[in-house]
């Protein structure tokens, strides 16, 4: 194939994008990471998928950065997951010390690529890829507000038993704790969740979207989430490599958009071939702006720790 998707970490998730990747013949896949023999045994693993699932896309496991050479995309996926009763915000200082020393090595080998971050805290690791990375703001883009999106989606369609292709949610601010899931803007075959659902059902859905990485996280017991997160990575690849010029809810530098400024923070964007083409400004009312505010906040609280 003619297009090329590294993906640094092969966990759970970076292991559930690969596939995803090579299922859909979107790119050839270099999983890499540090343990030995992990990345090899699962791309090899995953190669011997391809014949099956018709792909010809040539799928590779390593623990060297040469072989990620010139990649379009690298999916930055590497860190610690956190266990039960820990927030994202508590893997911060561990998984700086990580994605740095991850970016450091995708630039000198991949100076050109668009790169998505999925690791947590999502935001302000957003943040540290694109202090070190010096990229322009449209190629360090992370994902969270798909994923979020996702997990609305999948509880409106339940609970208005309509199929999940009718919806569509939308989720802004930060992947923490303060994330900000829009009712008005979230649909059902057009028409605002806020016509179809009562405003008590509402609050439930969008608490339970704002404690969606949780609940998983509680029931798994150990580790995160992966296969929703693995499928909001690859829609977002998929928009770039095909050039889709798709919208998506997606943590980008904010650079007075939203009246916040040098800070990651989701917000809807356009995804094209060039990475983040355009960020769309929706207008918010006082209530949503606050609440979007105050989402912006917290991020700024982490990125102050470490400082970048
Ligand atoms: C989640 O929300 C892992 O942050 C990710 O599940």
């Amino acid at each position: 194939m003619n297009r090329k998707v590294t993906v640094v970490g092969s966990g759970h998730v970076g292991a559930t994008v690969a596939r995803s990747l090579a299922d859909k013949e979107l790119a050839d896949v270099v999983l890499l990471d540090i343990l030995e023999g992990v990345p090899q045994g699962k791309g090899l693993d995953l190669l011997e998928a391809c014949p099956i699932e018709g792909s010809d896309a040539r799928v590779i496991g390593t623990n060297d950065y040469a072989a990620t050479a010139n990649s379009d995309i690298v999916v930055i996926t590497a860190g610690l997951a956190r266990k039960p009763g820990m927030s994202r915000d508590d893997l911060l200082m561990k998984n700086y010390e990580i994605v740095k020393s991850v970016t450091e090595q995708v630039v000198k080998y991949s100076p050109k690529c668009i790169i998505l971050v999925v690791s947590n805290p999502l935001d302000a690791m957003c943040q540290v890829v694109y202090r070190l990375s010096k990229f322009p703001r449209e190629r360090v883009i992370g994902m969270a507000g798909v994923l979020d999106s996702a997990r609305m989606r999948a509880f409106i369609a339940q609970e208005l038993d309509v199929s999940v292709e009718n919806t569509h949610a939308f989720v802004l601010g930060g992947h923490g704790d303060t994330m900000v899931p829009l009712a008005r803007y979230s649909t059902v075959a057009g028409i605002p969740i806020t016509e179809l659902l009562s405003k008590d059902k509402i609050d439930a859905i969008v608490k339970r979207t704002a404690g969606g990485g949780a609940e998983i996280v509680k029931l798994l017991g150990t580790g995160s989430a992966y296969y929703a997160p693995g499928s909001a990575t690859v829609e977002m690849a998929e928009a770039i490599l095909k050039d889709k010029k798709k919208i998506l809810p997606c943590s980008v530098f904010l650079q007075g958009e939203y009246g916040i400024r040098d800070l990651f923070v989701g917000v809807p964007v356009k995804l094209g071939a060039k990475g983040l083409e355009q960020i769309i400004e929706i207008k918010l009312s006082a209530d949503e702006q606050a609440a979007l505010q105050k989402s912006a906040n917290a991020v700024k609280e982490l990125v102050e720790i470490i400082k970048v």
